[in-house]
């Protein structure tokens, strides 16, 4: 198993190795069929066996503090994109990966990563078991059928929402809980970097 950064040519295994392994998550419907590009610069990295893409990590970091992260103080690193194929989890490909990100991030003077994510256990789990302590909470709220014109106008004459996927940081979460049937807490994670290099 290789780890190495990510080239044109991984994108199609790239992205089915992120399909596949938020198949049975709560971003089970989040697919894309393009890779993410970032803005600021990344570090794009892939895990690879055999040829495959089994797992993959994209970190956008900041050049100016404040520009990519909410949770870090000083210039951060956000993980956009975290995945293990479910073939190859718990492996410790996953922390394989986040460690040579960490030391690319070191060489660059980047001591702070962010990341956010929704209500899993075991991935919640996993950010713990790797340095990150969650820091704040939202709700990611998702609304269908009859439920959308109860709450959600449009305001174009015959343009009427039938999915909404909506943020809420209010301090009413039981009742956004109660009234909804998709309802995913995100939680924001923080680690800081220690300043001494790794080998
Ligand atoms: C989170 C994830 C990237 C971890 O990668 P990994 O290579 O499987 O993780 P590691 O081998 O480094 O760490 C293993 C630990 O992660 C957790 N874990 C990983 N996969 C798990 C699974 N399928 N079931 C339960 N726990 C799991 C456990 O805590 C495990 O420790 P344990 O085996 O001692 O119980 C990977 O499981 C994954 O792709 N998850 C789904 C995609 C996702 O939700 N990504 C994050 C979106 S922000």
């Amino acid at each position: 198993m290789l780890i190495r950064n990510y080239q044109d040519a991984d994108e199609e295994g790239w992205l089915r190795c992120r399909i596949l392994s938020f198949l049975h998550t709560a971003y089970f419907d989040n697919v894309l069929q393009k890779k993410e590009t970032y803005t600021n610069p990344s570090i794009e990295l892939v895990a690879v066996e055999s040829g495959q893409v089994v797992g993959l990590l994209d970190i956008e970091y900041e050049d100016v503090s404040g520009t990519v992260c909410t949770l870090c103080s000083g210039r951060g690193g956000m993980i956009w994109n975290l995945a293990v194929h479910p073939d190859y989890q718990r492996k410790g490909i996953g922390a394989l990966l986040l460690a040579e990100a960490e030391r690319k991030l070191k060489t660059l003077g980047i001591f702070e990563i962010e990341a956010w994510t929704r209500d899993d256990q075991w991935v919640n789990g996993w950010y713990q078991k790797n340095g990150f302590t969650q820091m704040e909470s939202y709700l990611h709220v998702f609304i269908t059928g009859e439920k959308v014109s109860n709450f959600v106008q449009s305001s174009i004459s015959n343009l009427e929402p039938v999915v909404v996927e909506a943020h809420y940081s209010g301090n009413e979460k039981e009742k956004i809980w109660k009234t909804f049937d998709r309802v995913h807490d995100c939680n924001g994670y923080y680690k800081q970097l220690t300043p001494a290099l790794d080998n």
